[in-house]
């Protein structure tokens, strides 16, 4: 049974069912897209080789496959396409009618256009993530652990099937990562291993993007986010934090854009090693190494900065919001309009995690009885 009351509480959700997008996270790579032109639209040969990392359900290889092979465009994008082919159409230029105007304001959020589409020549994309993934046309796909060293070879032939290893050269024009662990709530350790499936994600870019290339990537901002910034800083020209409209104000969630990569010549990242990519400029005196990291008798390592406002390997990206500002709150209800039929979702998940808790569940008589027991169980045991 599908409930209309996410289709109020999330605009974003309810817009995804109706424009057939397997997730809401679509609206997110559109909007980063549309401040950051991730897609290189003024010379599409720039962007043909793309990697999507943590893709499921893959709602991010969707508009990969749709923007990259099928030429379809979205958003303000979409809109000023159109308002663009309006005006060449119209050169004695009557002003569009009102209700002209406010049919391609409706259709802008509800469909694409089908005329004027610009497909791009061999375009190779790859999508990972440790969940199957419903195929998607045009997508290779892997179900693989991005943390874990066998993907690495994985990826690589995936990407060019007469791939030799002697023979390594950077070939993608941009990595995504939209991975994100099972969140527990509690932000310390959430944040943690977040950070680690964001090394991981940098360091399968690193091996793979091309000079010049793209990297963006979801992390949650925590409290020393800004060392993250500045080591992406040493590979990348340009480092960016940005918060597109469709990600709640509410979440911790942001996503670093990286444009213009420039590999550590002599230097290649591996996985499973800790990420310490080499600092072009003078490298920390062993007195201030040891102060910068402390390896605790419990395992746990502390970080200290000499002085936390000016240290160099701490760096401030700037933050950008994305999305146009008349586009969905996130974070607003909305009123349905009258008649509104709430939609299934687009692709459920194919196998997820939680399938086998549901299953066991229903075979030990159902979400209700068992739970109910089992609650009156723990409250007499604590009596
Ligand atoms: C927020 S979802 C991604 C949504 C996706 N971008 C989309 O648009 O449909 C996060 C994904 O990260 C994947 N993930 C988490 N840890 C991973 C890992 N170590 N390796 C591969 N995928 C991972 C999860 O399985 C989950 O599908």
């Amino acid at each position: 049974m599908v409930s209309v009351s996410w289709d109020k509480r999330d605009a974003y959700y309810r817009l995804a069912k109706e424009q057939n997008w397997r997730a809401r996270s679509a609206f997110k790579l559109i909007q980063i897209d549309e401040q950051f032109d991730l897609f290189s639209y003024a010379d599409p040969s720039q962007c043909t080789r793309v990697v999507d990392l943590c893709a499921a359900p893959g709602s991010w290889s969707q508009v990969l496959s749709r923007i990259l092979i099928k030429g379809e465009s979205f958003g303000r994008r979409a809109w000023v396409e159109k308002m663009e082919k309006f005006q060449k159409h119209a050169p004695s230029g009557p002003n569009p009618s009102t209700s002209t105007l406010k049919d391609d304001m409706v259709s802008l959020s509800l469909q694409t256009p089908s005329s004027g589409l610009k497909p791009r020549p061999n375009v190779r994309i790859v999508a990972i993530d440790l969940q199957p993934m419903a195929p998607l046309e045009g997508i290779v796909q892997l179900k693989a652990d991005i943390t874990h060293p066998s993907t690495v070879p994985l990826l690589l032939k995936a990407i060019d099937p007469d791939f030799d290893q002697h023979n390594e050269t950077h070939r993608v024009d941009l990595v995504i990562s939209d991975g994100a662990p099972d969140v527990t709530g509690l932000h310390d350790l959430d944040i943690y291993v977040q950070s680690q499936l964001l090394y991981s994600a940098l360091t399968l870019a690193m091996k793979v993007l091309r000079p010049g290339g793209k990297f963006v990537a979801k992390i949650f901002r925590g409290r020393n986010v800004d060392m993250i910034f500045a080591q992406l800083k040493l590979v990348f020209e340009r480092v960016h934090i940005a918060k597109p409209r469709s990600s709640r104000a509410s979440s911790i969630e942001a996503f670093v854009v990286c444009e213009g990569y420039t590999p550590v010549k002599n230097w290649t990242p591996e996985l499973g090693d800790a990420l310490e990519i080499p600092q072009p400029s003078k490298p920390p005196t062993s007195v201030s190494e040891k102060q910068m990291r402390h390896l605790r008798e419990d395992g746990i390592v502390e970080l200290h900065f000499e002085d936390e406002e000016t240290d160099p390997r701490r760096w401030i990206a700037p933050f950008l919001a994305c999305g146009d500002l008349s586009a969905w709150d996130a974070d607003a209800t909305y009123k349905l309009p009258e008649g509104h039929t709430s939609l299934p979702p687009v692709q459920p998940p194919t196998a997820p995690p939680y399938k086998d808790a549901i299953e066991r569940r229903r075979a030990e008589g159902g979400a209700y009885g068992k739970t109910k027991d089992r609650s009156n169980a723990t409250h007499q045991g604590e009596k």
